[in-house]
C-alpha cells in the first residue's frame, strides 16, 4: 500500500519521493470537471489535461489544431474539481516551439487562468530554451519523448519510436538534457520497453510511461481509452478497464424506449 495515501496535496516533491521508495506513480488524462472529480476521489497521484483533448473530446484526427484557450478552458474545468492530484497541463502545438518568451507568456496564462500545477512539453534538444525559461519563472515541468504526437507529420506515423540506435541515442541524450535543465518528470510514450527501464534507472527524477513497458516509473492512460468510451484505438499497450461505450448505449436505448413508450417519465417522476 502507499505510504502517500494520506498525502492531502501530491506536489513534484511526492512524485519524486516515490521515485525513490521505488512506488509507482499512477496517471490518467481529464479533461472536464465531472470525471475529474470522479478520477481525483481515487487518490490516482497526477491528472494530465493532455492535448489528446484534441482528439477525444474535440474529435480532431491529430493533436496540432487544439488552441491555448481550448486546453484553458478544459484545465480550468479540471483545476475546480481537483482537491489532492498534481495536475498537468499540455501546452498546445506552436505555443513553445519557436520562441521562449512567447513559451513562457503561454505557460503562465496556463497556470493564472487553470489554477494547474504544472506544464508539459514534448521534445528535447530543440525546445530546452522555452523549458529554461518556464522554469525560471517558478513554473514546474514535465518533458515528453519518444512518440511525441505534435511531431506526427515529421514522424508519418504513430508507430513505435526508437526502435533503431541513433533515435536511442538522441532519446536518451534528450531525457538527460531535460532532468539537467530542471524538469520533475519525463513522460516516456510508445518505445521498446528496454530503452524506457534503462532510461527510468538512470534518470534522478521520475518517468511516467504509456507503451514504454513496466520498467518506468509510473504510468499514464487516456481515461477515454481506459474507459473504453473510444473504440477506434487499439493499441497493443491499452489496457481496458470497462466498455462505457457498451452501457452508454444500452442505457440511451433504454431511455428512448421509455419516452417513445410514455413509460418516462412516471407519476412519481413529476411535480
Ligand atoms: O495528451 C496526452 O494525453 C498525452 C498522454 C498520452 C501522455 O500526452
Amino acid at each position: 500500500m502507499s505510504v502517500y495515501k494520506d498525502v492531502k496535496k501530491i506536489t513534484t516533491h511526492v512524485l519524486q519521493g516515490m521515485k525513490l521508495r521505488g512506488e509507482k506513480i499512477a496517471m490518467l488524462t481529464a479533461y472536464d470537471y465531472s470525471t475529474a472529480k470522479i478520477i481525483d476521489s481515487t487518490k490516482i497521484d497526477v491528472i494530465l489535461v493532455g492535448d489528446s483533448a484534441s482528439n477525444v473530446m474535440a474529435g480532431h484526427s491529430s493533436t496540432l489544431p487544439i488552441t491555448l484557450d481550448e486546453m484553458i478552458l478544459y484545465a480550468s474545468s479540471v483545476v475546480r474539481a481537483v482537491e489532492r492530484a498534481l495536475v498537468v497541463v499540455d501546452m498546445p502545438f506552436g505555443t513553445y516551439q519557436g520562441n521562449s518568451i512567447k513559451a513562457l507568456d503561454a505557460a503562465i496564462r496556463i497556470m493564472k487562468e487553470t489554477g494547474a500545477s504544472a506544464v508539459k512539453l514534448e521534445g528535447g534538444l530543440e525546445i530546452k530554451d522555452s523549458v529554461k525559461r518556464i522554469l525560471s519563472a517558478g513554473i514546474p515541468v514535465m518533458g515528453h519523448l519518444g512518440l511525441t504526437p505534435q511531431s506526427i507529420h515529421k514522424f508519418g506515423t504513430y508507430a513505435l519510436r526508437a526502435k533503431d540506435d541513433d533515435e536511442a541515442k538522441k532519446l536518451i541524450e534528450d531525457a538527460y538534457i531535460l532532468e539537467e535543465t530542471g524538469c520533475f518528470g519525463i513522460i516516456l510514450e510508445k518505445i521498446p520497453a528496454k530503452l524506457a527501464k534503462q532510461v527510468s534507472q538512470n534518470l534522478k527524477i521520475p518517468t511516467i510511461g504509456i507503451g514504454a513497458g513496466a520498467g518506468t516509473d509510473g504510468q499514464v492512460l487516456v481515461i477515454n481509452d481506459m474507459l473504453g468510451i473510444t473504440q477506434e484505438f487499439s493499441p497493443r499497450f491499452l489496457r481496458r478497464y470497462h466498455n462505457l461505450t457498451v452501457e452508454i448505449t444500452k442505457a440511451v436505448k433504454n431511455y428512448i424506449k421509455d419516452v417513445k413508450t410514455l413509460d418516462f417519465p412516471n407519476g412519481k417522476e413529476q411535480y
